[in-house]
């Protein structure tokens, strides 16, 4: 079994020493740190811009997945590109050309993802699919940290992994954001996925360090 990757998402930190909340993940064994755009009209919610990603750049050696939770994407796109994102994932919901905003991110040498919320059915990616390099399964509704995982999502893990086995696209990575914690990580594995972005589930536990060392365990047995 491949190992599976662990993706902190620093909107639980402590922003007021996300430097240090950053070397503590990576002290556990974080192989990504996730990184929440949200813009307060596709998400109701206000988080970080590229002004953050460029001060966190210099802390960590992790490859930082941005998560875009905007519209326009492809307006801030560079800018992110340019502040340190190693990979950028945008909404289908968001982006009416798709394609474009795809290509774009791929122009500028980075990774690129679709993400589709609980209710986009897959259908809405199958023709992109064959440009991303990794597809971002929300299990909550985006805009917050700390809710729970919406168990419909797991069942459409399993069909996205299907859908890729057939279309010999395995290269292609899944990723769940929402809602994991250690408790239901084990079914998160099962369903096919890949990388596993997780919030509260390790910055709201008493040992972060300890929390994903346990998860990465999971992952392997
Ligand atoms: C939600 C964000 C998530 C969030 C996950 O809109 O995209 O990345 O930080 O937080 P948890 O793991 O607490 O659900
Ligand atoms: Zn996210």
């Amino acid at each position: 079994q491949k190992q599976i990757q662990i993706a902190p998402s620093i909107l639980s930190a402590d922003f007021s020493k996300l430097g240090e909340d950053i070397q503590l993940v990576e002290k556990g064994g974080a192989d990504v740190i996730h990184y929440d755009v949200m813009d307060g009209h596709f998400v109701p919610n206000i988080t970080i811009g590229p002004l953050v990603l460029d001060s966190i750049r210099k802390v960590t050696q992790l490859p930082i997945d941005v998560h875009l939770m905007i519209e326009n994407a492809d307006d801030y796109i560079p800018a992110y590109a340019k502040a340190g994102a190693d990979w950028i994932s945008v909404h289908v919901e968001a982006c009416p050309h798709l394609h474009r905003s795809i290509q774009l991110i791929k122009s500028l040498d980075k990774r690129a993802g679709v993400v589709l919320n609980p209710h986009t059915p897959l259908s809405a990616i199958e023709d992109i699919l064959p440009d991303v390099d990794f597809v971002l399964i929300m299990s909550v509704n985006p805009g917050f940290g700390g809710q729970s995982l919406i168990a419909s999502c797991l069942d459409k893990i399993a069909r996205l992994k299907n859908l890729l086995i057939q279309r010999n696209l395995e290269h292609i990575e899944i990723e769940i954001d929402g809602g994991v914690k250690l408790d239901n990580i084990q079914q998160v594995i099962d369903a096919g996925t890949d990388i596993i972005v997780s919030g509260s589930g390790i910055y709201n536990t008493p040992d972060p360090i300890a929390t994903i060392q346990q998860m990465k365990q999971v992952g392997t047995t």
